[in-house]
């Protein structure tokens, strides 16, 4: 039996299908206790989601940070309805229209030399993709350095270059492959080797290039440019200079993984923009589309490509390129960069950052806001001067966090916004207005008090004691 979710308030028969629905499917990353009864998304727009009693959400985190034109994007649409019309699917040996509108536009905008595509339907996909690429095109060499704060996908590849917990979940299931290794980040709030900047001689880079040396078969060094779910973290300006000079001198390729950080979520197109260093190999996904089909991207070097010209690139899937799915390239291209010659990301971007900073003195529980462009964290602590967390990186899906606490109660007051071990995702889309933002930051600011009320101080002699702040 089809039912109508169309009308006003959902009935009993809606709320039971959808309790069937949680029935008959696995949520992602979670136990099915946890999959009971999922809210019920009746509509999107603009920065706004709306449930089936007609509350509304700020989205605040643009989902997964993958909405970044907003929801019901008129150019987007009626470029997929056009290709579902026409051509909704052919085989990947073909080409047709939309593929090469999607190669064209994304000529426009790829950072000077990469600019030879393969498409996917994921981030995952991409970074999958790019693995196998690079391990052919570096044999004998084989091993990648990835950092400990990451995410790069699911599958078992992309899933064994993540530093994050979801890596022991795969670990323990077997699925991860060999060769991988992890480096220091390059997280200056807590800096793995106890230095401040800039008296520490950028250790976080310099111990890469000892990694490399030690090991002698490394193929790539694989970074998020800002670290995304991980923590938005923005290295210091001489990091990804340096790890190119290093990756250069040792003969490894830079891999930058931005999914997350691409399309225009920290300022330019691609977040290695900011520090003018281009990669060997680069992926994305989520925002190339705004995320209004699924099409994952993995983009090389034209030397990487040579190597592909006698090589077979042994690698594709019934949707790669596929039609519908690139049907969203080109008019999402077209539309941030009418965004971005409105001027009102740059400018949102900066009274986000004000208003962030406004937060932080306001409750004692923010560590740290740090963040560049529409790509912000909090993080928040129970004790300021020690910076001693909430969570430890295993509490993951094990307890309720308290940015999960956080964050429950926001989506209550209608602002939907993703929490992360200690961090909370402040990724707007770059079509949020500062009336908007506004509106976030008050709700912001009432539901971070419990966190507030959990606070603790250190005392002179060195011991804890219960907050008391005064705003
Ligand atoms: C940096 C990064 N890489 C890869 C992925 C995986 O992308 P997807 O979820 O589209 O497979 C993500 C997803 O959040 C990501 O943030």
């Amino acid at each position: 039996m089809m039912i109508d979710f169309k009308g006003g308030n959902m009935g009993d028969l809606s709320q039971r299908a959808i309790k069937s629905f949680a029935e008959h499917t696995y949520g992602t990353w979670r136990a099915r206790k946890g999959w009971k009864e999922p809210l019920f998304i009746k509509d999107a727009e603009g920065v706004y989601f709306y449930d089936e009693k007609e509350n509304r959400y700020l989205d605040f985190s643009s989902q997964l940070m993958c909405s970044n034109l907003g929801h019901k994007n008129k150019a987007i649409i009626e470029s997929i309805v056009k290709q579902a019309e026409n051509m909704p699917y052919i085989a990947p040996g073909f080409v047709q229209e939309s593929a090469i509108n999607a190669v064209e536009s994304l000529l426009t905008v790829m950072p000077l030399g990469l600019d030879k595509f393969f498409f996917s339907t994921s981030g995952t996909e991409a970074n999958e993709a790019a693995l196998k690429m690079l391990r052919e095109y570096m044999s004998p060499n084989y091993k990648v350095i990835s950092r400990y704060h990451s995410y790069h996908g699911s599958t078992p590849g992309s899933i064994s270059f993540t530093g994050d917990v979801r890596r022991m979940y795969a670990e323990r299931a077997r699925c991860t492959v060999e060769g991988i290794i992890f480096a220091p980040d390059s997280y200056c709030y807590r800096c793995p080797f106890g230095l401040k900047y800039s008296s520490c001689d950028m250790q976080c880079a310099a111990y890469i290039d000892y990694m490399i040396k030690e090991e002698g078969n490394v193929a790539a060094v694989i970074v998020e440019p800002v670290v995304g779910t991980n923590g938005r973290i923005v290295p210091a300006p001489e990091y990804f200079p340096m790890i190119r000079k290093i990756c250069d001198e040792n003969n490894v390729l830079l891999f930058a993984d931005e999914v997350m950080s691409g399309w225009y979520r920290t300022g330019p197109a691609f977040a290695m923009e900011n520090w003018n260093v281009i990669p060997d190999i680069l992926t994305t996904a989520k925002g190339c589309t705004g995320a209004y089909t699924p099409v994952g991207i993995t983009v090389t070097t034209g030397k990487i490509a040579d190597f592909f010209e006698e090589n077979i690139m042994c690698h594709g899937h019934t949707y790669s390129f596929h039609p519908l799915a690139l049907s969203a390239i080109q008019p999402a291209i077209s539309e941030y960069k009418k965004l971005m010659d409105s001027g009102l990301p740059q400018k949102i971007s900066k009274y986000i950052e004000n208003k962030l900073y406004w937060l932080e003195n306001h409750h004692e529980c923010i560590g740290d806001v740090r963040g560049i462009g529409h790509f912000w964290a909090i993080e928040i602590v129970r004790n300021r001067e020690t910076r001693e967390p909430f969570n430890k990186k295993t509490d993951k899906f094990q307890k309720v966090l308290m940015t999960q606490k956080v964050s429950a109660a926001a989506m209550k007051l209608g602002l939907f916004i993703n929490a992360w071990d200690d961090t909370l995702v402040i990724s707007p889309p770059l079509i949020i207005t500062e009336e908007q933002v506004d509106e976030g930051i008050e709700i912001l600011d009432k539901v971070l008090q419990i966190a507030d009320e959990e606070v603790v101080h250190t005392n002179i002699a060195g011991s804890r004691t219960t907050a008391e702040f005064n705003k």
